[in-house]
C-alpha cells in the first residue's frame, strides 16, 4: 500500500461495529478497514457472556427495554433503546447466517442469564461468544472482494478541512492519518465517508478487563476534530475480574452468577449480597461492583470469592469450558473451590455523540460501537447490550451512507503528514512513566466511589501532564505508544471533566459529595 490511499468508505476498527458496517457497505462500495495491531485485538474477541436478544417464550421487547432503562438509571434515550432492542433478533439471525455457532437447546437458541435481566435473554457460544463472532465477521470480510483489511495501522488524527491542500477550516471529515506500525511512516487514507469504530477507553484505568489498545483513540480523535462527546463519567466496572498477581485482566463472566454463582466474603465466609440488594448477585453491575468495593474496604480484603462449586461439576464444565480451563492452568478448580475476584474497569458507556443513523456532529463522519454515546446505555450498560449495539449501529451507519451516497463529494487534494519539524524520541521512558501515572490516579481518584476533592486532584495531575505530553508530541516522531498516551490523557481529561459536571449520583457515577439522584436525568454533553 502506498502512503496515500483512496476508497469509497474508510472504517477505523475491525471489531463487531467496524466489520458489521464494512460487510453492509461492501455490497455496493469499496471499503478500507484499518486496525491498530492485529485485526482481532479489540474487545470483541474477548467478549464472554453473549448478546442480549428477546427469544424466550415469556419475554417481550418491552421487558428488554425496561431492564435496559432500569440498569441505565433513566439516563437512556428511549427511542434508541427501542431501536436497538427491536433489531436484536434480526442481528442474531444475520450472525447465524455468517456461521456463528450459537449454543442451542433442541431447535431453539440456548439462552443464559445475566445481572439486570428479568428473563433468560443471552444468546451465546459457550463462554467465548466474542471470539466466535470476531472470527465469523473477519472471515466474511476477508472473503469479500470489496473489503481491504489493513492491520498494524495506528490512526493518529482525522483528516478535516484543515488538512486540505487549499485550507478550508471546515469540519468535513475526509479520512485519517495513520502510522504504519511496520515501516514507521505515516500514511494518508482518504474516503468520501469515514466510520469510527475504535472501541472504548478502558485502559485509562490501572485495572481493566479491556485489551491493551483500548486507549480511547477514536473518542479523542473525534473530540480534537470538533465532535461532541457525552456521559464520559459513566465508566462501567465489572464486578468479577479474576484476582491474580500475574494475570491482571481476565474476566469471570457474569453468566457464572447468572447460573448460580454466589459472592462470599472470605473473612466471614458469608454471602454478602443479601445485605445490599434484593436482586442479590443479579443486581445491575454498578450495584454489585459497589457492594464488593464496600466489602473490600470494610474488611481490608484484597478480593472477594465467587463460588459456583455447589453446582454439579459437569454443569460447570459444560457451561464455562474456557474459564474452567484457564483457571485450572492457574491452579484454581472452579468446580471445587471459589474464585478470587475484584471489580475492574470494563466498559466505556460515554463517547462520541451519534444519532439513530450513526451520524456524528461532523459531516462525513459516522461512528458505531463502544466509542459512541448513542443513548442506549444511559448511566450504566445492561449486560450483553454492547455487542448488540455494535451490530445495530454498524448496520444503521452503513444504511445511511448508502442511502445518501450521492451527497458525499469526492475528497479534495489532502496535504501529506508533515514530519519536517520532529526527530526520533530520545527518552521513551517519559511515555511509560506518564502512561502508568494516568492509569494509577484514574483508578485511585476517579474509580467506583468518587469525591469532588479526588476528582480535582486528578484534574490537576492531568493539566500538568497535558503540558508535558503536548511538548513531547510536538517534538518527536509519532509511535503507537505516543499516540496512545496522547489519547489516553485526552480521554482521562474528558472523563474527569464530565464527572465534575455531574452534581448527583446516578448509575455508575457515585460521589460522596452528591449522594442524591436528581429528579430529572440529564446527559453530560461536552462541546469542543
Ligand atoms: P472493539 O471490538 O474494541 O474494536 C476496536 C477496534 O478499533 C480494534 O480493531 C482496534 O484495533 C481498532 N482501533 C482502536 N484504536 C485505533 C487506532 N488508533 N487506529 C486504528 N485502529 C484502532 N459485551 C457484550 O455485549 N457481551 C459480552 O459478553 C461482553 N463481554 C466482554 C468481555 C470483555 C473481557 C470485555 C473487555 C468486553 C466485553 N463486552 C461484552 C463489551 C464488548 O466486547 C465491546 O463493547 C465491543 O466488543 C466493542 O466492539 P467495538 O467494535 O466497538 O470495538
Ligand atoms: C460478561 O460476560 O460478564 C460480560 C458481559 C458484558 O460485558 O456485557
Amino acid at each position: 500500500m502506498s502512503q496515500q490511499s483512496q476508497h469509497d468508505i474508510l472504517i477505523i476498527g475491525s471489531g463487531a461495529a467496524g466489520l458489521t458496517a464494512a460487510l453492509a457497505l461492501a455490497e455496493e462500495r469499496t471499503v478500507l478497514v484499518l486496525a491498530k495491531g492485529r485485526l482481532d485485538s479489540g474487545s470483541t474477541a474477548s467478549a464472554q457472556g453473549g448478546i442480549a436478544a428477546v427469544f424466550d417464550a415469556g419475554d417481550t421487547f418491552e421487558n428488554h427495554i425496561r431492564d435496559t432503562m432500569v440498569a441505565g438509571a433513566g439516563l437512556n434515550r428511549l427511542e434508541t433503546v427501542e431501536f436497538v432492542v427491536e433489531r436484536a433478533p434480526h442481528a442474531i439471525d444475520r450472525l447465524s447466517a455468517l456461521g456463528v455457532p450459537f449454543n442451542t437447546e433442541g431447535h431453539d437458541l440456548h439462552l443464559t442469564r445475566e445481572g439486570g435481566h428479568s428473563h433468560r435473554r443471552i444468546v451465546h457460544v459457550n463462554d467465548a461468544t466474542g471470539l466466535a463472532v470476531q472470527q465469523a465477521l473477519l472471515k466474511a470480510a476477508a472473503d469479500h472482494p470489496n473489503i481491504t483489511l489493513l492491520a498494524g495501522r495506528s490512526c493518529i488524527d482525522l483528516i478535516t478541512g484543515r488538512h486540505e491542500e487549499r485550507y478550508s477550516g471546515s469540519g468535513r471529515v475526509w479520512g485519517v492519518y495513520a502510522l504504519n506500525e511496520a515501516t514507521g511512516r505515516v500514511e494518508t487514507h482518504v474516503a468520501r465517508a469515514t466510520v469510527l469504530a475504535s472501541g472504548g477507553a478502558g485502559r485509562c484505568y490501572l485495572f481493566s478487563t479491556a485489551p491493551r489498545g483500548a486507549t480511547g483513540d477514536g473518542i479523542a480523535m473525534a473530540w480534537r476534530a470538533g465532535a461532541r462527546v457525552s456521559n464520559m463519567e459513566m465508566m462501567q466496572f465489572h464486578p468479577t475480574c479474576l484476582y491474580n498477581l500475574e494475570v491482571k485482566n481476565f474476566l469471570i463472566t457474569e453468566a457464572v452468577r447468572g447460573e448460580g454463582g454466589r459472592l462470599i466474603n472470605p473473612t466471614t465466609g458469608k454471602r454478602f449480597m443479601p445485605y445490599y440488594d434484593e436482586r442479590l448477585e443479579l443486581a445491575p453491575r454498578d450495584v454489585v461492583a459497589r457492594a464488593i468495593d464496600a466489602e473490600i474496604k470494610r474488611y481490608g480484603l484484597d478480593y472477594v470469592h465467587l463460588d459456583i462449586s455447589h453446582m454439579p461439576e459437569d454443569f460447570v464444565r459444560e457451561h464455562f469450558p474456557n474459564i474452567h480451563e484457564k483457571l485450572l492452568g492457574l491452579g484454581i478448580d472452579m468446580t471445587k473451590e471459589p474464585i478470587p475476584v475484584v471489580p475492574a474497569q470494563h466498559y466505556t458507556c460515554g463517547g462520541v455523540v451519534i444519532d439513530l443513523r450513526g451520524r456524528t456532529d461532523l459531516p462525513g463522519l459516522y461512528a458505531a460501537g463502544e466509542c459512541t454515546e448513542s443513548g442506549l446505555h444511559g448511566a450504566n450498560r445492561l449486560a450483553s447490550n454492547s455487542l448488540l449495539e455494535c451490530f445495530v449501529f454498524g448496520e444503521a451507519a452503513a444504511t445511511d451512507i448508502l442511502a445518501r451516497w450521492d451527497e458525499f463529494e469526492q475528497p479534495p487534494p489532502i496535504r501529506p503528514w508533515d514530519e519536517s519539524r520532529v526527530t526520533d524520541s530520545d527518552e521513551e521512558v517519559v511515555i511509560k512513566q506518564n502512561w502508568t501515572e494516568i492509569r494509577r490516579f484514574m483508578w485511585n481518584y476517579v474509580g467506583i466511589v468518587r469525591t469532588t476533592k479526588r476528582l480535582e486532584r486528578a484534574q490537576h495531575r492531568i493539566k500538568l501532564l497535558q503540558d508535558e505530553v503536548g511538548d513531547y508530541y510536538g517534538h518527536f516522531r509519532v509511535t503507537t505508544d505516543l499516540i496512545e498516551l496522547r489519547n489516553l490523557l485526552q480521554s482521562a481529561e474528558l472523563i474527569v471533566r464530565s464527572a465534575l459536571k455531574r452534581h448527583e449520583s446516578r448509575g455508575l457515577h457515585y460521589t460522596l459529595d452528591y449522594p442524591q439522584t436528581d429528579p430529572e436525568a440529564r446527559d453530560t454533553v461536552l462541546v469542543p
